[in-house]
């Protein structure tokens, strides 16, 4: 059963088109995962979906209540957790949690008991009675999410949970998110890491300038790839620069992309004989060190179905990451 469905969606600001129609589906129990660079209008969609932006055309539902007619009752199933936290400074972490309880007009003694129980969930219990602006960026990330919860939400937005914080915390969110769901809540995130949709959801949709490109589960975009070969190849620094167009013309059906000052890859559906190629690169004066196999993965389904070098999703936006 789908929880989510939309349906030519498009936002404008002005002339200008942030979202152009797009269509797809969340399916209840799933990860589903908005892939894109900056820009590309992933926080857009998510402030439409849960009522924070108004819908230019189109239509959305959520377990089948129109957005346009039914938006309080779609918001009392829905969680989010935006860019930027939406939490008090002043308050502490517990206060936090029980306010934001409040706005769901839940009772005193049933605030309390589901702060407590998400402080533990999320290992803020020390920090319970700390202000809120004294918590570091991964304890803010976690408690903005637990306030997220705080009304057990059937579906919770997520909009690049780990952007900008520690390895640690980032980690631990994405095992958090993964027993979320195990525990039955839909997710629909976003992020600009191709390795961490790979690693957390069951279906993506990749979005680039407002359009979705490709979506399916990972299986199915893996089949983009799954007839390619990929020889990653370890030359010397030294040595003549390699042209794509000359590798082309001397093995046509191969494609050569320089992955950094000594890394090339070469990518084909055809069989390929090494003795050639080492050749050819010797022939450029570039030693060869290492040539080895490279497993598929969605980084190439990404580059193959965008357009887009992979350095346009590693630009950060702040914050460390590791
Ligand atoms: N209030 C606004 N007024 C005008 N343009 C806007 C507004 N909000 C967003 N945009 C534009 O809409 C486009 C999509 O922005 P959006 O924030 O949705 O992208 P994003 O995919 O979330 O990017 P990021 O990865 O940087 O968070 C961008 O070109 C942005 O400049
Ligand atoms: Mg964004």
């Amino acid at each position: 059963m789908n929880i989510l469905e939309v349906h030519d969606l498009t936002k404008k600001y002005g002339n200008f088109s942030a979202v152009k129609s797009i269509s797809f589906s969340v399916a209840e129990g799933e990860v589903f995962g908005f892939l894109g660079p900056n820009g590309a209008g992933k926080t857009t969609t998510i402030n439409m979906l849960c009522g924070l932006a108004a819908i230019t055309s189109g239509s959305a539902r959520l377990a089948g209540l129109d957005y346009h007619s039914r938006l309080p009752a779609i918001k009392a199933q829905i969680g989010i957790v935006p860019d930027e936290s939406n939490l008090y400074d002043e308050l502490n972490g517990f206060e936090n949690l029980c306010f934001c309880a409040s706005l769901y007009g839940m009772g005193r003694r049933e605030r309390e008991k589901e702060a407590r129980r998400l402080l533990k969930l999320f290992e803020l219990e020390e920090a319970a009675q700390k202000p809120y602006k004294h918590y570091s960026k991964g304890m803010k990330r976690k408690l903005t999410i637990a306030a997220a919860l705080i009304h057990r939400p059937r579906l919770l937005f997520l909009d690049e949970p780990t952007t900008g914080i520690d390895v640690a915390s980032a980690r631990q969110i994405r095992s958090l998110i993964r027993e979320l769901n195990a525990a039955g809540t839909t997710v629909f995130l976003t992020t600009h890491y191709i390795e961490e949709a790979e690693r957390l959801c069951h279906r993506i949709a990749f979005i680039v300038e407002g359009r979705i490109v490709r979506s399916g589960s990972l299986e199915e975009l893996m089949e983009t790839v799954q007839r390619d070969t990929v020889l990653q190849f370890t030359l010397s620094r030294a040595g003549a620069r390699l042209s794509p167009g000359d590798f082309h013309a001397r093995f046509p059906g191969f494609t050569l992309e320089e992955h950094g000052p000594e890394t090339v890859r070469i990518r084909t559906t055809e069989e390929i004989n090494l003795y050639p190629l080492v050749e050819f690169f010797e022939q450029q004066q570039r030693k060869v060190y290492e040539a080895r196999v490279i497993r598929p993965s969605l980084e190439e389904v990404f580059v193959r179905v965008t357009g887009l070098e992979l350095e346009k999703m590693k630009q950060e936006k702040g914050g460390c990451r590791g």
